[in-house]
Order: structure tokens, then C-alpha cells, then sequence
């Protein structure tokens, strides 16, 4: 009944973790393979190891999460050298993340995945919210336009962007007149809203400690952007780009919005990493009730057909 295609292969469910949740050790990265979600990606890979932010740096709160992780990481090597261990064992289809610190390491790392045995999907991580000193590249579209098209003078495997939230109509139009330029595998919407604040009342504190406080909001808070977004780019995207929705996954309920709103495949990240990679059956069985509810026998019924009012 969840069943779903993605580049011709058939996942059992359209579940996978988010970048960055469970996903920066080989162990957790075996956890979430060995799971029911259908795919994983691997946290965000820089080209050096990267220690990442001072600790408190995520925050689980009522409605979510804060976090201003810092992307901590293992460097490129070490998740290439996985994903590449586990095709060589049959793995079909995985997901590797990845950013520079600077535009010619993004160039860089994308040319090692190029000329690595690699044929997976590459994540290029456009809008992580939490490098003191480095804007979000997908807030920049002069920028973003520079870098996608250098990048497709060589990179030929499968790539998409992970792009932070927009929340202009006119963003909405930009950055998918962009993106409809490129041979796109995916776009995925959101990353982190960037740069919330959450207090402490009884400290009158903050409760993360990377640059005062300042983080990426996460869970129940961010899902009607989420879903904005995933609608907004369904719309504006060419039908050949795939949509992966992220935020906002707390039941089954929201992975329906999701997909209704036009998700090829769904990502969970604060859901995760409150409960771990048993919150994967949950949310498949929950998606099937729903399903069943309505009548609805394979996600096809319902994807991309959220209705307006006349
Ligand atoms: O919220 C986020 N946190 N998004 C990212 O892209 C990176 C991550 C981190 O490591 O800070």
C-alpha cells in the first residue's frame, strides 16, 4: 500500500530520516538501514571532520526543537566509504549530504563524489542555518544560480538540493525559475527554519549555546511552512524534479499532508530523533490507517491533489 518508486527503485514506504537526525555514526547509520523507513540519508559531510558547535546545541521543546549543531560531522571519506561498502553488498538506492565551507570546496566535494564508484543520490546541503559566519547559500539566488551551474559542467549522478524555507511568493517563483534550469533529481523542502529563539522562562535564559541562542527550529512549529513549501515548488517545478517534504512529521496525519501537497518522499528529523527509529513502523502504520480511512490503495490516489476553494 506505501509502496513508491524513486529513480526506478522500489522503496517499501516513502520514509527516511532527515539529514543530520540518527545519521552521523556507521552504527546509527546501520540502525536506520536496518529499520522501516524506506531510505536514509547520511548527515551532512564536509570535506575535514568537523567537531561542530559548543555543547547545548539542540534543544527538544513541547513543539519541537532548536538546534545550532554546527554540522559536526565525520568528513566526506567516511560516509562515501559506507555508501560505497553498501552498494558493493546490493544496496540500491542511498542518500549521501553534503556542503562546503566555502564555494570551492562545495565544487570539490562534488567533484570526489563524481569520480568516486559512488552511484547513489548526492544531498547538496544549500541551507544549513548554523555557521557562525556563513549565510545559508540558498538565501543568496545569484549565488545559488553561480554554484548549480558550475556544478552541472561535470556532476552527472543523481543530485538534489535541500533548500531552506521560503516565505515570499516572489522567493517561491525565483529560486524555481533557478532550479527548473538544472537536471534536478529532487528538491527538498525545508531545512531548519533559520535562527529562532527559544527562552528559558525560570532561567531567563537561552537554551542552546552557539551564537546566543540563535537556532534552526524543527517539529510541529515549522509544518505549515513545510507544507507551503512543498506545495509552492510541486507547483513551480518541472514535473522531471521530485519533491521531498520535510518538517513538521509528527503522525501519520503529516505525511499525508505531505505527499498530498505533492512529496514524492517524506523526512523526518525532530520526530526522530525524539523517539528514535522505531517512530518509522509508527508512522507507516498510521499512513495506512489513514489511507484506509479514505479509501485510498497506493499514494498515487492522493499525491499532489490537494484541492483549493473555487
Ligand atoms: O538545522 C540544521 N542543523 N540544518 C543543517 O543543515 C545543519 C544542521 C547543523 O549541523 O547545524
Amino acid at each position: 500500500m506505501l509502496k513508491t518508486n524513486f529513480l526506478d527503485v522500489e522503496l517499501s514506504n516513502p520514509l527516511m530520516n532527515a539529514s543530520g537526525v540518527h545519521c552521523m555514526t556507521t552504527e546509527e547509520l546501520d540502525e536506520l538501514a536496518g529499520s522501516a523507513a524506506g531510505a536514509f540519508v547520511t548527515k551532512t559531510a564536509t570535506r575535514d571532520y568537523r567537531e561542530g558547535n559548543p555543547e547545548p546545541r539542540y534543544y527538544d521543546t513541547a513543539l519541537g526543537s532548536i538546534n545550532s549543531m554546527g554540522l559536526p560531522n565525520n568528513g566526506l571519506d567516511y560516509y562515501l566509504d559506507y555508501v560505497i561498502k553498501r552498494q558493493k553488498e546490493g544496496a540500491k538506492l542511498q542518500f549521501l549530504s553534503v556542503t562546503g565551507m566555502s564555494y570551492e570546496e562545495n565544487i570539490s566535494l562534488l567533484k570526489k563524489i563524481q569520480e568516486s564508484e559512488y552511484e547513489g543520490v548526492t544531498e547538496f546541503n544549500l541551507s544549513c542555518p548554523n555557521v557562525p559566519g556563513k549565510p545559508q547559500i540558498a538565501y543568496d539566488f545569484e549565488l545559488t544560480e553561480k554554484l548549480l551551474s558550475e556544478v552541472f559542467t561535470f556532476f552527472t549522478k543523481p543530485i538534489g538540493v535541500k533548500l531552506p524555507p521560503y516565505f515570499d511568493i516572489a522567493h517561491f517563483d525565483e529560486m524555481a525559475r533557478i532550479l527548473n534550469k538544472f537536471p534536478l533529481t529532487y528538491v527538498n523542502s525545508v531545512n531548519s527554519v533559520g535562527n529562532g529563539l527559544y527562552i528559558d522562562l525560570d532561567k531567563e535564559q537561552v537554551v542552546i549555546k552557539p551564537k546566543g541562542g540563535f537556532g534552526g527550529l524543527g517539529g510541529e512549529y515549522i509544518k505549515p511552512t513545510a507544507l507551503a513549501n512543498v506545495r509552492a515548488f510541486r507547483e513551480r517545478l518541472n514535473p522531471s524534479i521530485k519533491i521531498i517534504g520535510t518538517g513538521g512529521v509528527i503522525n501519520g496525519r503529516d505525511v499525508f499532508e505531505h505527499i498530498l501537497c505533492g512529496a514524492d518522499l517524506v523526512q523526518v528529523g525532530t520526530t526522530l530523533h525524539k523517539e528514535g527509529v522505531a517512530v518509522f513502523s509508527r508512522l507507516a502504520e498510521e499512513l495506512q490507517e489513514v489511507m484506509k480511512e479514505k479509501g485510498y490503495k497506493s499514494l498515487d490516489d492522493f499525491r499532489g491533489k490537494l484541492k483549493v476553494i473555487e
